[in-house]
């Protein structure tokens, strides 16, 4: 009896073969690496997230340098305050950690592309992302603030700003105050669909910005809707978003796909600090391959649709590309 089937493991069996038919690439270009900067001096290891350092001024100069070594061509900035205060004092002032660390940067190394996390929450002792009003978060007071830090990042320089709040308006808000001010040609990455997710815990422990009170569901997205993502990035590219985050990743791809079917703007991915920890934690165990495992998230992300990650394994996967065993 002769037995017709198709043979689908011809174009497995060569690994040039394989990887002129892969479908999806990981290339350098693809990372945004997230970078801690802090007054203090030296560098201060996040426990919850292995590998990951708060920089201080001292060293940034020499951080962004191996960055540029390896290969990673942008770096989303977040800041760590001297002082927090009930209106977020620092977050926009001109001698802030993150507008002081924008200008370093821009003069010692102006090829690496400066994107700025704008947000409120590690600058006010309630950690939240807005205004706080008893046990409320207020969204149009807020949003003078969020777009007065957004402006300052722009006046120290910043490439790109990434507003993460997740108030209503603010991405109206801030293309209206980089216009007034001239900075037409400024690019905002909305974090334009950000669940609120379990998944940042190490985050705020390196950011030290956990809410005081609550949580953040007020503001940020129900993890069960997906209809609604798509609303969100409506409104911001009305509002004048030109590239569209959406945050967690790994355990959101579904929400990647759609939010790529659905728009023609380009479509970042934050690989988020719980993300990052989990891996990094089974592979300190031994019970993972972490070269595989991060390899194998990076393209799913991408096969998703993403086409840029913020991911804290950037460095990583410059040492895995460099080798050439992808
Ligand atoms: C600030 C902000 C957060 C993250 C990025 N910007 C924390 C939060 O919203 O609670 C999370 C990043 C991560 O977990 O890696 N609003």
């Amino acid at each position: 009896m002769e037995l017709r089937f198709d043979r689908h493991r011809r174009l497995r069996s060569h690994p040039a073969l394989r990887s002129m038919v892969r479908e999806t690439q990981v290339t350098m270009q693809d990372f945004i690496y997230p970078l801690f900067v802090t007054h203090e001096h030296g560098y201060h290891p996040v426990a919850s997230m292995p590998g990951v350092m708060h920089v201080g001024l001292d060293q940034l100069d020499r951080e962004i340098a191996l960055l540029s070594e390896l290969g990673v061509p942008s770096i989303m900035l977040f800041g760590l305050p001297q002082n927090k205060d009930d209106l977020s004092s620092e977050a926009y002032a001109t001698d802030g950690i993150v507008q002081q660390a924008i200008r370093q940067i821009k003069k010692t190394n102006d090829h690496m592309l400066i994107m700025t996390d704008v947000c409120l929450c590690q600058y006010n002792p309630a950690g939240h992302c807005g205004i706080v009003q008893g046990d409320q978060i207020l969204n149009d007071e807020s949003l003078a603030l969020i777009a007065q830090t957004a402006l300052s990042h722009v006046q120290a320089g910043a490439d790109v700003v990434a507003p993460s709040d997740m108030m209503d308006g603010r991405i109206a808000a801030i293309r209206a105050i980089l216009d007034e001010h001239h900075f037409y040609h400024t690019p905002i990455l909305s974090y334009a669909v950000k669940y609120a997710s379990a998944f940042y815990g190490p985050f705020r422990e390196a950011a030290h910005s956990a809410p005081a009170f609550g949580d953040r569901k007020t503001y940020q997205m129900d993890p069960a809707n997906v209809r609604e993502a798509i609303l969100e990035a409506e409104s911001d590219r009305k509002e004048g978003a030109d590239m569209l985050m959406v945050k967690p990743a790994l355990a959101f791809l579904d929400v990647i796909k759609t939010v790529r079917d659905s728009f023609s703007l380009p479509v970042v991915a934050y690989n988020v600090s719980g993300e990052y920890a989990m891996i990094k934690a089974a592979a300190q165990q031994g019970w993972i391959d972490e070269q595989q495992i991060v390899m194998e998230s990076m393209i799913a992300m991408k096969r998703a649709g993403a086409d840029m990650i913020i991911s804290y394994f950037a460095k990583d996967v410059a040492g895995y590309l460099a080798k050439k065993e992808y």
